[in-house]
């Protein structure tokens, strides 16, 4: 956990001003994964986990940041040149570049950020750097702050200056996290439903394979500009449609046979993907626990058959889940590559599954993972502490 006065004090050394301290969370996704770009459903939840930015404006447009993890301090003016550097300010430089593109109107600053996400674990660490340090800048200079605006600029921030063409629900629920629910968004309509959590029953637990996970090493967007491919082709058959969003699975079964192969299994993963989305929803509101980890373990199965981002750590910890005592259910979660999965298991037999993971996944790798059972809390906000 971070303490929010030792940062104040920190800061206060490094600036020699009084912070103003606001965070944002990371995020795990329960189920809906590489549905968000396609205009689908996702059902991730905040976590507890945050990334916390200690701000005070400066009159002279400029960006003076630190980090509790890296050395040295890094300086930008904000203008319309703000371009993406190799350091770890980069996604500081991107949010208060498309916060600028936007037309708000911000001022310097001094920040000081700390975070307790894991950095590529797929707990999306960047989008809750972007979305905190945005919302920071926003309220120092007055600024209004509409959250889904600002999730937005984040997505885009991602896309400029990281080069991973994500979708927006990262950036989302950062913004929007409701404490004991899941979101249900709708990443077309950019509506959600908070789902509640029943945290007494049952506990998300995440066990991280300690892979880290790269996307923008290029896999995401090719699996992005597969879906594209596969929307242009089945619009010769179904006109009318957008995104994989629109295809119902009748129709794609009458119109599969007509897609090259990978493509064709890419978009049988998202289509599929978006009916267990809704479905495992439905399984939530009824308390129905049984079909919502069978609808997760299926959803693990199509991402690594036909989506084909998961990888033998992820694959090993998931099939180490599925023979443990008091676990509905288990799969990847995030962009895959790495990074976790999330497990959904009854609250009394937590201590022996993290110790069950721990043994299974370090005999089989030689890797010691982490696992954290989660708390889910809200989006974006001021501290009082
Ligand atoms: C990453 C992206 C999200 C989403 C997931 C996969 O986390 O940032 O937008 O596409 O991968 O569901």
């Amino acid at each position: 956990m971070i303490s929010i006065p030792s940062l104040r004090n920190k800061f206060r050394t490094l600036s020699g001003r009084e912070a103003r301290v606001f965070s944002a969370p990371g995020r795990v996704n329960l189920i809906g994964e590489h549905t968000d770009y396609n205009d689908g459903f996702v059902l991730p939840m905040a976590l507890d986990q945050r990334t916390y930015v200690a701000a005070a404006a400066r009159e002279d447009g400029v960006i003076r940041c630190w980090s509790t993890h890296y050395p040295g301090e890094v300086r930008f003016h904000l203008g319309p040149d703000l371009k993406p550097a190799p350091d770890w300010a980069n996604h500081l430089r991107g949010i208060a570049a498309c916060l600028l593109r936007d037309e708000y109107h911000l001022k310097g600053a001094d920040l000081l950020i700390d975070s307790d996400i894991p950095i590529g674990a797929g707990l999306s660490s960047s989008a809750a750097i972007e979305v905190a340090t945005g919302y920071a800048l926003l309220k120092l200079a007055e600024e209004p702050v509409d959250l889904v605006d600002l999730a937005l600029a984040a997505q885009r921030a991602e896309h400029e200056f990281a080069g991973t063409k994500c979708g927006i629900m990262d950036q989302y629920v950062s913004c929007m996290g409701v404490e004991n629910h899941a979101l249900l968004i709708d990443c077309r309509s950019l509506e959600y439903r908070a789902v509640p959590l029943d945290f007494a029953r049952t506990r998300v637990v995440i066990c991280n394979t300690m892979i880290r996970h790269e996307l923008a090493d290029g896999e995401y967007n090719q699996r992005r500009a597969e879906c594209e491919e596969g929307v242009r082709r089945l619009a010769g058959h179904l006109p009318g449609i957008l995104a994989l969003r629109d295809v119902e699975h009748e129709e794609f079964d009458l119109y599969a046979d007509s897609l090259p192969p990978r493509v064709m299994r890419r978009c049988n993963h998202v289509i599929t993907e978006n009916m267990r989305a809704l479905e495992a929803v439905k399984a939530l509101e009824h308390q129905d626990l049984t079909t919502f980890g069978r609808l997760m373990y299926a959803s693990h199965a199509s991402l690594r058959e036909d989506y084909e981002v998961s990888c033998p750590e992820l694959n090993a910890m998931v099939e180490i889940a599925s023979q443990c005592d008091g676990v509905h259910g288990a799969r990847m979660t995030g962009g895959g590559f790495g990074g976790c999965t999330v497990n959904l298991v009854e609250t009394a037999k937590v201590d022996q599954f993290v110790q069950a993971i721990t043994n299974g996944y370090q005999a089989k790798t030689g890797i010691t993972p982490e696992c954290y059972v989660c708390q889910s809390s809200g989006g974006v906000r001021e501290e009082h502490l």
